[in-house]
């Protein structure tokens, strides 16, 4: 298991390089004043107590009321400081993990659950961040007392000191022997707790096909036993920490009786002072205290690094690079598209889906695809709009090479139609105005109008500010999809494509649709991928997808 590397963190931490310094110079501060208490007791039991000055006991105790006053004001101030410093820190690196895993290609996300991913972002994230600010205080105030502590009880008692120290290696020890222990149960809570937050992902989002299916029962069993697999694991973390925990209270323990015994009877044999022995034995426990968190930061450092590689993962993996990386601009205009001999194959599968696949399509012409099932047709889509590259060949758009273009252009200019459109929650207009954010609320009106969207929203209790539920509930499908030709259209697409957007429509409502489109995009290319190629009103072309290449089927114009 390679260690993960933590350079990348460096810039989040150096971008605030000014509150973190301030943060430890607050810390340093506290530390000095919570290492000044135990000294003061013991001026108050051997000058005050049994020197008898009761003036001096008064103003000593005037002394810690004073110190422990400012300490905890220090403290507040610095508690303040280190939540908006590491608010600060969670919140860019979430943003910038989440920006880079949106740059991903589909198959990421086809292999990895989405529950995977939100724990990694949520969870994960925050473990990273609690360690990385937590640490340094942690650090600061730990080091500063431990030696703050060790270099008065040396100046106090050398003999004691040292017996105390010998201790040490045990601590030691123990950390070092219990590290497996640790990052194992801790990766395994966190794989836990992502399978979990999949599943609900999963089963709520699709509330209605587990009702559909009555498996409501089977799937509170499922989460059931889930949490069972998950509380073993946090039984099992808990039961480690637990472990370490107590064996290292047992050890200071064990310090404080050595103390104790080797002091009293240097006490009882009149070499030490009872007020040195006791302000002795409350340094030695600010000591071994910061010396366990300190060795306690080397666990949850195991910890972090657990949630760090996790989180390194989604960083690490690539993201979609178009082929030439071009900056042209696909322009919304009539012009071919072109497949030149185009081969292609999944890169986990075994065979060729296309081999030398030629295909020209006109400008502004309307052609139909269809084929068997799993032949291929979603697939070409994908090459067209850059999700996929070929493995030999060209697409050429407007004569221009796919990969000369701006990914982002082409994307944007050749929207898709689906048998389900996507849309999200918020208002209609944000839905209709997705991609294309600024379009002004008149234009997206007018298409609105334009593509029959207006004819149901006026209906709509709060017109196009109606909010819409997850993935568009509360509209039916023919309504969600007028939606979706809107949103194709405001864009000014450059060609359009059908990929079964109507297999979920009535006979009428497929007219409507195919209306709609031929009406207001007419001069543009439309490529209707369909089941029932000879249910397509004005076709100019039906093509059939089979053996991995397109076959011209005569007669187009029979069926118009
Ligand atoms: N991301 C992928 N990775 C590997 N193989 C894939 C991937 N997507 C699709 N396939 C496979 O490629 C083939 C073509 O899939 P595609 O979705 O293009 O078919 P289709 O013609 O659109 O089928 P349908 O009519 O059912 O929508 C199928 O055999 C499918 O299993
Ligand atoms: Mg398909």
């Amino acid at each position: 298991m390679g260690h993960a590397k933590l350079a990348w963190l460096r810039p989040y931490i150096r971008r605030h390089r000014g509150s973190l310094l301030a943060v430890m110079a607050l810390a340093a501060a506290t530390s000095v004043l919570a290492a000044a208490q135990p000294y003061l007791s013991k001026l108050i039991i051997d000058d005050g107590l049994i020197g008898r000055h009761f003036d001096l006991l008064v103003e000593l105790c005037a002394a810690i009321v004073v110190l422990a006053s400012c300490g905890f004001a220090l403290g507040a101030l610095n508690r303040l400081l280190y939540v908006r410093l590491s608010g600060k820190i969670l919140f860019a690196i979430r943003e910038d993990v989440y920006a880079h895993i949106l740059t991903l290609p589909p198959r990421f996300f086809r292999v990895r659950p989405v529950g995977d991913i939100v724990t990694r972002l949520d969870g994960d994230v925050a473990e990273i961040q609690r360690f990385s600010t937590d640490a340094v205080l942690a650090v600061v105030n730990g080091v500063l007392l431990l030696i703050f502590s060790a270099v008065i009880m040396t100046l106090m008692s050398v003999r004691l000191t040292v017996a105390a120290a010998c201790i040490l290696p045990l601590h030691l020890l123990l950390r070092y022997r219990a590290r497996r222990h640790v990052s194992d149960s801790t990766r395994e809570v966190r794989e836990s707790r992502g399978v979990i937050t999949h599943f609900l992902f999963e089963t709520l989002g699709a509330a209605k096909a587990v009702q559909s299916a009555g498996a409501e029962r089977w799937e509170r069993d499922r989460l059931g036993s889930l949490n069972k697999g998950l509380l073993q694991r946090l039984v099992r973390q808990q039961l480690v920490g637990y472990t370490i925990g107590a064996l290292s209270g047992v050890l200071s323990h064990l310090t404080t009786a050595v103390v104790f015994i080797l002091g009293g009877w240097q006490v009882i044999h009149g070499s030490l002072t009872v007020g040195t022995l006791v302000a002795f034995t409350a340094y030695l426990a600010r000591g071994t205290g910061s010396a366990t968190s300190l060795m306690g930061l080397y666990t949850a450092y195991q910890r972090a690094e657990v949630s760090l590689k996790r989180v390194q993962e989604l960083r690490d993996a690539e993201p979609m690079r178009p082929r030439g990386g071009g900056s042209r601009v696909l322009e919304a205009r009539s012009a071919p598209i072109r497949f030149q001999d185009v081969s292609f194959r999944y890169p986990d599968a075994g065979q060729m889906l296309f081999e030398h696949l030629t295909l020209e399509v006109a400008p502004g012409s309307k052609v139909v695809l269809f084929g068997e099932s799993g032949v291929g047709k979603s697939t070409l889509v994908e090459l067209l709009r850059g999700f996929a590259e070929p493995t030999c060949g060209a697409i050429l758009l407007d004569c221009v090479d796919l990969s000369d273009y701006e990914l982002h252009s082409v994307r944007r200019r050749i929207p898709v139609l689906e048998t389900e459109p996507v849309l999200f929650r918020g208002s209609i207009l944000d839905n209709i105005r997705y991609g294309n954010f600024d379009a002004s609320a008149d234009r997206v009106m007018e298409v609105a109008r334009r593509t029959g969207v207006e004819s149901f929203v006026f209906a709509l209790p709060d017109g196009y500010a109606t909010e819409l539920g997850l993935r568009g509930m509360g509209l039916s499908t023919g309504q969600r999809q007028r939606i979706a030709v809107a949103r194709a259209l405001l864009g000014s697409p450059f060609a359009l494509v059908l990929d079964e957007a109507t297999s979920n429509l009535d006979a009428a409502a497929v007219g409507f649709m195919h209306e709609l489109i031929d009406r207001h995009c007419g001069e543009r290319t439309r490529i209707v991928i369909t089941h029932t190629p000879h249910s397509v009103p004005r076709a100019d072309r039906i093509l059939e997808l089979r053996d991995g290449s397109v076959h011209e089927c005569p007669g187009a114009h029979a069926y118009a």
